[in-house]
């Protein structure tokens, strides 16, 4: 059950409601323009939701990006979970994305070389093959789920293709990710949900130290998997924790975000119909377009950082040892940066988004989320005469942090 909302000391409660999923913007429009950097006392996070503080945050090398402990307190929760949630938390904090320099360098050396532009360059014609085998039931038109027939299986396919893990188990992975990603979002006093969502995370990080000791173990492969576990034994000691928590974190870090990259996109150009139409008409357009889906629409609503000395931010000084919500879905609509922000608009350029966060953090995979993007709505604008609406409304999925649809359908008329 999640505790009731108290609307003056939980921003982010307010935007965790049914309500707040669905159509977080007027909250973000309020906060932006009354209280832009404020705190909430329930999550114990300072909410940011202008563009310029979350600029502010993400440029200053002197903020820091560790915080799962303060932020997961462990002890907080029933003992017969907690031994698995010090497990599930240590380990995740490992990540990459939980480090600072010199740490962080080291990883981001590795994966950035796995995932660069001409790598993921490769995967293109693999990704264009999953994208045909999905459409292929409806190649001359009918009704689909978006999110069940299209968005979840690219992304997941391909980010197992990526990491080399073998088709039988994607099932299992689709769970855990989605177990990894309710870590992300447990309200507080949540604490059944959360339980369950890290025995997932536990089971995965074993599956996945399994899968470093194999890929070690066998003949040497030449893909992502195969590098990263190359360069990391090259780099020191083994430290197989380590690599399956990075390995944790690009599976989820690269699949529900995508996943809501391609489904809340097309939700967005359906409700703009003049825009898919302009896409229809001409798709090379697709490519650029995506920007602004991903401005629009972020798949990614917040980050956080902890201070590690007092800041001013917009007039509000926080000290040091704070953490800091940076509300990328709100920066991404400040009015200030973007003229009409609330209209979504396929020929702007909004090269100051941050739906991929920004500085030394900024998304690994972003090369391999816009490929897939670029080809499931490339095939959506161009193999059919017409995409519309069903009958039934869109689905939210409850995870706030993670914003991206759990039902879409549509129907594709065929040429
Ligand atoms: C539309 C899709 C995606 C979105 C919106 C997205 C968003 C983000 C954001 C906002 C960050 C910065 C987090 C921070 O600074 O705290 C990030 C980092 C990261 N993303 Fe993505 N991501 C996407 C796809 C992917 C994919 C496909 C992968 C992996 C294949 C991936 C792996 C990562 C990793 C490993 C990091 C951490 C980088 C670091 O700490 O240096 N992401 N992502």
């Amino acid at each position: 059950m999640a505790a009731e909302v108290d609307a003056s000391r939980s921003p982010i409660g307010r935007m965790t409601t049914p309500e707040g999923i669905a159509d977080p913007y007027p909250i973000f429009d309020e906060l932006r323009s009354e209280r832009p950097v404020c705190r909430d006392d329930v999550y114990g996070v300072w909410v940011c939701t202008r563009h310029s503080a979350v600029q502010q945050v993400l440029s200053d090398p002197t903020v820091s990006s560790r915080r799962s402990e303060a932020y997961w307190d462990p002890d907080r929760l029933p003992a017969e979970i907690r031994a698995t949630a010090h497990a599930v938390y240590s380990a995740l904090g490992q990540r990459m994305l939980m480090q600072d320099p010199p740490e962080h360098t080291a990883t981001r050396k590795v994966m950035g070389a796995a995932f660069g532009k001409r790598a993921v360059a490769l995967l293109r014609p693999r990704v264009a093959d999953l994208v045909d085998e999905l459409l292929a039931p409806v190649a001359a038109g009918g009704s689909i789920d978006v999110v069940a027939d299209l968005a979840v299986p690219l992304s997941i396919r391909t980010i197992a293709e990526v990491l080399g893990v073998p088709h039988d188990d994607i099932g299992r992975i689709e769970g855990w990710a989605e177990d990894f990603a309710t870590t992300k979002d447990v309200r507080p006093g949540e604490v059944d949900r959360e339980a369950a969502a890290l025995r997932g995370v536990e089971a995965l990080l074993e599956y996945l130290g399994d899968l470093v000791g194999r890929t070690r173990a066998g003949p040497v492969r030449d893909d992502v998997l195969g590098l990263v576990v190359g360069a990391a034994d090259a780099a020191g000691p083994h430290d197989d924790a380590r690599l399956a928590a990075n390995l944790a974190g690009l599976l989820v870090g690269g699949h529900d975000t995508t996943t809501g990259l391609v489904s809340t996109g097309l939700l967005s150009l359906l409700r703009f119909p003049a825009e898919l139409a302009v896409l229809q008409h001409d798709p090379e357009l697709v490519v650029p377009a995506i920007e602004e889906l991903l401005r629009f629409e972020s798949p990614a609503q917040w980050i956080l950082r902890t201070t590690t000395r007092e800041m001013d931010l917009e007039g509000c000084v926080i000290g040091p040892g704070q953490l800091v919500g940076l509300f990328l879905g709100a920066a991404n609509r400040d009015p200030a940066v973007f003229a009409q922000p609330a209209r979504l608009d396929v020929r702007r350029r909004p090269t100051q988004h941050f739906a991929f966060g920004r500085g030394r953090h900024l998304c690994v995979g972003a090369p391999l989320a816009r490929i897939e993007a670029e080809l499931a709505l490339s095939a959506l604008v161009t193999r059919y005469r017409g995409i519309e609406p069903a009958g039934t409304a869109p689905v939210w999925k409850p995870n706030f942090a993670q914003r991206g649809l759990a039902r879409l359908e549509v129907h594709l008329v065929g040429r």
